[in-house]
């Protein structure tokens, strides 16, 4: 229910998303907290909640050590903040490779304890039986095909996928799999130019690109990567638009030259001295 003066507003689903094919680009963003979920969310079509949030925000060497636990903690908080994007939350590594029954129950979990509109997760042609068990029970499923993170210690790295023939063959046929089975979008990570826009142009399901190409249906990135929040590594395929992290820092600085030089607190910080205002009287 809605209280006076806020307006309810209609949240995207992922049929929304997946009828975007071909018209304007889906703008997507992640997020992991309900501040940042609060900001973004009128300017985008889609927030994913996604497992980089353990490189990015516990400071993990990949995606791999992530849990469901967190998972949800972090898709509970988007959903917090976030009233018109489609929600959409990773299934972490170790979630839902081992059987469809597993998958279904793990991403019935997320969806019923978040109440978000859909999940994602990695794999190509190995993982359509998956999607497709998933999609046919009531859970709508983003794929992620080409560069796949959580496949970083049998891949060897995160480089990007797609450069030889045979690469791209196989990127191909993932994307066709995930797309048949049911999937109502795919993300194409990291992969060469031509073939994420020749995927786009064979599949019926839009593709979201990072690393990819912008012929893809839609766009997305790691909102830290694009605020200048993450300094460990910043990939090619990033463009920044703020510099928060240098922000962050000046504050930083200035709030401990004040307090060292005793001019932080002042009277009007402090309650009971030299007239202050108490938060009670206003
Ligand atoms: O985990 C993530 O944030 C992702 C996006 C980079 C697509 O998978």
């Amino acid at each position: 229910m809605s209280t006076e003066g806020e307006t309810r507003v209609r949240r995207k689903t992922a049929p929304d998303i997946h009828g975007m094919k071909g018209g304007e680009p889906i703008v997507a963003l992640t997020a992991y907290t309900t501040n940042v979920a609060k900001y973004l969310d009128p300017h985008v079509d889609l927030l994913l909640v996604g497992d980089s949030l353990g490189m990015v925000l516990y400071g993990f060497e990949s995606t791999v050590g992530v849990t469901l636990d967190m998972m949800i903690n972090h898709g509970q908080a988007v959903m917090r903040g976030s009233r018109q994007a489609c929600v959409a939350v990773d299934l972490p590594f170790g979630s839902y490779q081992e059987s469809p029954e597993v998958a279904f129950r793990n991403a019935s979990q997320v969806m019923i304890a978040t109440g978000c509109s859909a999940i994602k997760l990695e794999g190509g042609e190995e993982m359509a039986p998956t999607v497709a068990y998933l999609a046919a029970r009531g859970v709508p499923v983003l794929g992620h095909v080409g560069l796949m993170p959580q496949s970083v210690h049998t891949v060897g790295g995160f480089r990007t996928q797609g450069r030889s023939d045979a690469e791209a063959e196989r990127i191909r046929a993932d994307a066709r799999a995930i797309a048949d089975a049911g999937a109502f979008a795919v993300v194409v990570e990291g992969t060469m130019e031509p073939l994420a826009h020749e995927i786009t142009r064979e599949i019926e399901i839009p593709t979201i690109g990072i690393g990819a190409s912008p012929a893809c249906d839609g766009q997305i990135l790691v909102s830290e990567d694009v605020m200048g929040l993450f300094s460990d590594f910043t990939p090619r395929f990033v463009k920044r638009y703020a510099a928060l992290g240098e922000q962050i820092a000046e504050a930083g600085r200035l709030y401990a030259e004040d307090v060292r030089a005793r001019r932080f607190p002042g009277p009007e910080h402090c309650f009971g001295a030299g007239g202050a205002k108490t938060r009670a009287s206003g």
